[in-house]
């Protein structure tokens, strides 16, 4: 057991104020028998209760809704997380445009009736919101706790001087207003994450008030953590912390036992601990090995409060010649732009769709995601230090000057340094995030503002690199604001699209020591399963009156900032100097439709994955340029007419790929730069299209595709057997048109029905398409280009749960899904 050196500070008056920020430190692995919904308990170091249940929703303002005499009793019962304006009707003349996806928002109000026992006087009771949307004011049995209009913070609320201890009701009241338009992009409306009550001793470790930071040298670790410790107690108390590392197996690896120290009432001390981690396994993308951290609060030998943090070591640099390394070792990252709606869900946050996109986009070949342009949801962080995914955390998409009307920009000013450094106390301590972003394509950016936002982050946390994302470091925005001095003062300089936006090469020479990034690349439109006919080598139609709204798949007719994925993978990829990139985007999300700004269109056609979570035919370009098994993927469909030329690609990354129409060898090809894939004109006959994926000599993978016959039955996948019975799980079940052999019907735009049996509850249907208005809360769908998805949530309590799909002329099996009680 290794451990040394004690060191106290500290400073007086009080924290846990109202609007004080943050939240805990990472979950470790999380009890994976438990529910999903404490999958996170990591919540407040570990002491955080789900505050989610119980709560009365109205829609629209009222009067006195904080009373605690208010008649709530016609309100409607919902669970949080929450978003409203996901279960609304998308409406063609929504304040919130197409940019907001056509889904209003508004005002709503929330109350929760709540009792709390003697057990619970005396502690502090803090309540803390995982971030509502937004412009959002609490109070409890009638007293105001404050407001925060920025809807991506976390805030807690010391709830304990206004409480009853007797049993009888308190009652909790949100307003919130979400006035349109305020957003580039879906936001979502209300209490859309999780909010979580806790219970702590007066003398406790206040919220997200460890820090754990641990620094590898020469084969060991050396772990830095400061505790603050707040005493809200009457009078002064001599404590001290034991702090505890355990590594993956359990077992502990350190500990440190700090002197003994006075803390006056009302005071806050930094306790700093010193501790060995001799051999630590390091933290990575392929082994994301997690350690927990432990801090026990003692009075007079009594343990009064645990803070439990997740933690892994490792380092990430970034290099102005090299680019970044993880643990030493260089590597490009490869990653993905990610907003925060979760399709058919909307911005209701739940840990298995976040974990399932996760996934999908590892399957990828994603090895990191940037969180633009708002702090995510704290799950976000917790699944990437579990599943080895490197995070961009980003603060804001505006500063002083709004993109939107009353977007966050009126609210900066107040409210900057309270919003960018909650989002560092919550995060610091994940593993998996490497860089800081203090904001998006700002407007009018000056270094005065640069300068305090970086130092407000350093004041928290100088372990990490700090950057921002910016258009404008030279080409046509170059001479709108001050960005290439903002760059000079960041520690890695961000470019959203390069070449367009600036130049590597010239900066690389101009600025030998910058380290550049591409914090946006690509931005190129398709829709998933389409590929514009006769000839599939149409340009893309971007008139606003173009009657289908709908982007070819093929990668050439891409259109986007200049740029194809092939392009925009080359330039970053090719040189070394650059750290990597993030595309945009991984998933699509809801709004945002370029270039379609015009009603229908209402999600993104940017997205390598569509919102229904279906790979889009680049998902396989980056697959493979990306993973080292062997794979190949085939496009188009093989439906076309006689007498068609049809141009077909293989994305792979093999040796080489033989195309077989009908087992007759359409030819061997290999990639010739600049092209990353292979493609062969192929008269088109009905039958099956196959590609050889070669190494040396030998097929190592094979992609087909058939030509189908009228659709004739709907083929039903769950992503998984067995689910948890806690209310949050979720299954999700892709449905495919199919034809009487089974073979997949590309064209399949069937009227679905679903219907579920059993403790299961139908919560989402999507398609993926980005003009299809129909409500994702309803119980029918159409199928897009072959495909459409039900998402269905467990009740809470166990058993099978059946899905069903029904379609005119059409049959279907139902499916069986377990859910599983929770220990
Ligand atoms: C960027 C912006 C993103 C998104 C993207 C696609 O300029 O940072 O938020 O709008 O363009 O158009």
């Amino acid at each position: 057991m290794a451990g040394a050196g004690a060191a106290i500070s500290g400073s007086a008056g009080a924290s846990g104020a109202a609007n004080s920020a943050g939240n805990g430190g990472a979950a470790g692995s999380g009890g994976s028998g438990g529910s999903r919904a404490l999958r996170t308990p990591a919540y407040n170091g570990l002491r955080g209760e789900s505050f989610n249940g119980g709560w009365k929703f109205n829609r629209g303002d009222v009067t006195d809704g904080q009373s605690t005499t208010f008649n709530d009793s016609a309100w409607r019962a919902v669970t949080l997380p929450h978003d409203w304006s996901i279960e609304l009707a998308f409406s063609s003349s929504s304040p919130s445009g197409s940019n907001g996806g056509y889904l209003d928002g508004g005002i709503g109000w929330y109350r929760k009736a709540f009792t709390l026992g003697q057990a619970s006087a005396g502690k502090r009771i803090l309540v803390a919101f995982d971030g509502v949307y937004m412009n959002s004011q609490v109070w409890i049995n009638g007293t105001s706790l404050g407001t925060r209009p920025y809807g991506y913070s976390t805030f807690e609320y010391d709830l304990t001087p206004y409480l009853k201890f007797d049993g009888s009701s308190n009652v909790i009241a949100v307003k919130v207003n979400n006035k349109q338009p305020n957003s580039r992009f879906y936001s979502g409306s209300g209490i859309y994450r999780n909010v979580w009550l806790t219970q702590v001793d007066p003398i406790h470790v206040p919220n997200s008030g460890v820090f754990v930071s641990p620094v590898v040298s020469g084969g060991a670790a050396t772990v830095s953590v400061a505790t603050d410790v707040h005493n809200q107690s009457s009078g002064s108390a001599s404590l001290s912390i034991s702090t505890t590392i355990t590594g993956p197996d359990g077992a502990t690896v350190a500990s440190n036992d700090s002197p003994v120290t006075a803390v006056a009432a009302a005071a806050t001390v930094t306790v700093q601990q010193t501790l060995a981690v001799p051999s630590p396994q390091l933290w990575s993308v392929s082994t994301p090995t997690l350690y927990r951290v432990r801090v026990d609060v003692k009075v007079g030998g009594a343990t009064v409060d645990s803070y439990v943090s997740a933690m892994g070591i490792r380092s990430a640099t970034f290099s102005a010649t090299t680019g970044f390394a993880l643990n030493g070792q260089g590597m490009k990252l490869r990653g993905v732009n990610m907003h925060h709606d979760l399709g058919a869900l909307g911005a209701a946050v739940n840990y298995r769709a976040i974990e399932r996109q996760v996934e999908i986009l590892k399957g990828m070949g994603v090895n990191a995601i940037r969180t633009s342009h708002n702090p995510p949801a704290p799950e976000l962080l917790e699944i990437s230090d579990r599943l080895g995914v490197l995070i961009l955390d980003e603060a804001f998409d505006t500063w002083e000057q709004t993109k939107t009307a009353n977007d966050y920009g009126v609210s900066f000013e107040d409210w900057a340094q309270r919003d960018i450094q909650a989002m560092v106390m919550r995060d610091r301590n994940h593993p998996s995030i490497i860089l800081w972003s203090i904001g998006n394509e700002v407007g009018g950016a000056t270094t005065a503002t640069a300068t305090k936002l970086k130092n407000w982050v350093l004041e928290l946390d100088n372990t990490r690199a700090i950057t921002w994302a910016s258009n404008k470091m030279g080409g046509p925005h170059v001479s709108e604001g001050d960005d290439r001095a903002v760059a000079d003062l960041l520690d890695v300089a961000g470019y959203n699209y390069a070449p367009y936006a600036g130049n590597y090469d010239s900066d690389h020479t101009a600025k030998p020591g910058w380290k550049l990034l591409g914090t946006e690349i690509a931005a190129a439109v398709r829709t998933r399963g389409v590929y514009h006919t006769p000839a599939n080598k149409v340009t893309l139609a971007t008139s606003q009156s173009s009657a289908d709204r709908q982007c070819s798949s093929y990668d050439n007719e891409a259109t986007g900032f200049g740029a194809t994925a092939e392009s925009s993978y080359k330039y970053d990829n090719d040189r070394a100097f650059v750290s990597g990139s993030f595309i945009w985007a991984g998933f699509d999300y809801i709004g945002e439709p370029t270039p379609y700004s015009s009603w229908p269109s209402k999600s993104s056609y940017f997205g390598a994955i569509d919102t229904a979570g279906f790979p889009k035919d680049v998902y396989y370009f980056y697959k493979s340029v990306w993973t080292s098994a062997p794979m190949v993927h085939l496009l188009p469909h093989w439906n076309w007419s006689t007498g068609s030329t049809v141009t077909v690609y293989a994305y792979n990354n093999c040796d080489s790929v033989e195309l077989f129409l009908n087992d007759q060898s359409q030819g061997v090809k290999s990639a010739v730069a600049p092209a990353l894939h292979v493609e062969w004109a192929v008269p088109w006959a009905s039958g099956t299209l196959r590609a050889d994926c070669k190494r040396g000599a030998s097929v190592v993978a094979m992609d087909t595709v058939k030509t189908a016959g009228a659709a004739a039955r709907l083929a039903l996948s769950a992503d998984r057997s067995q689910i948890h019975a806690d209310g949050q799980d979720l299954v999700f079940v892709t449905t495919d048109v199919q034809d009487a052999n089974g073979v997949f019907v590309p064209s399949g735009n069937a009227s679905i029905t679903f219907s579920v049996a059993g403790p299961g509850q139908l919560v989402g249907l999507d398609n993926g398409d980005p003009t299809d208005t129909t409500s994702h809360k309803g119980t029918t769908r159409k199928a897009f280009n072959g495909k459409a998805l039900a998402i269905v949530r467990s009740t809470g309590a166990a058993g099978e749960i059946t899905i069903t799909a029904s379609a005119s002329g059409l049959t279907a099996t139902p499916i069986l899904v377990t859910a599983q009680a929770v220990p």
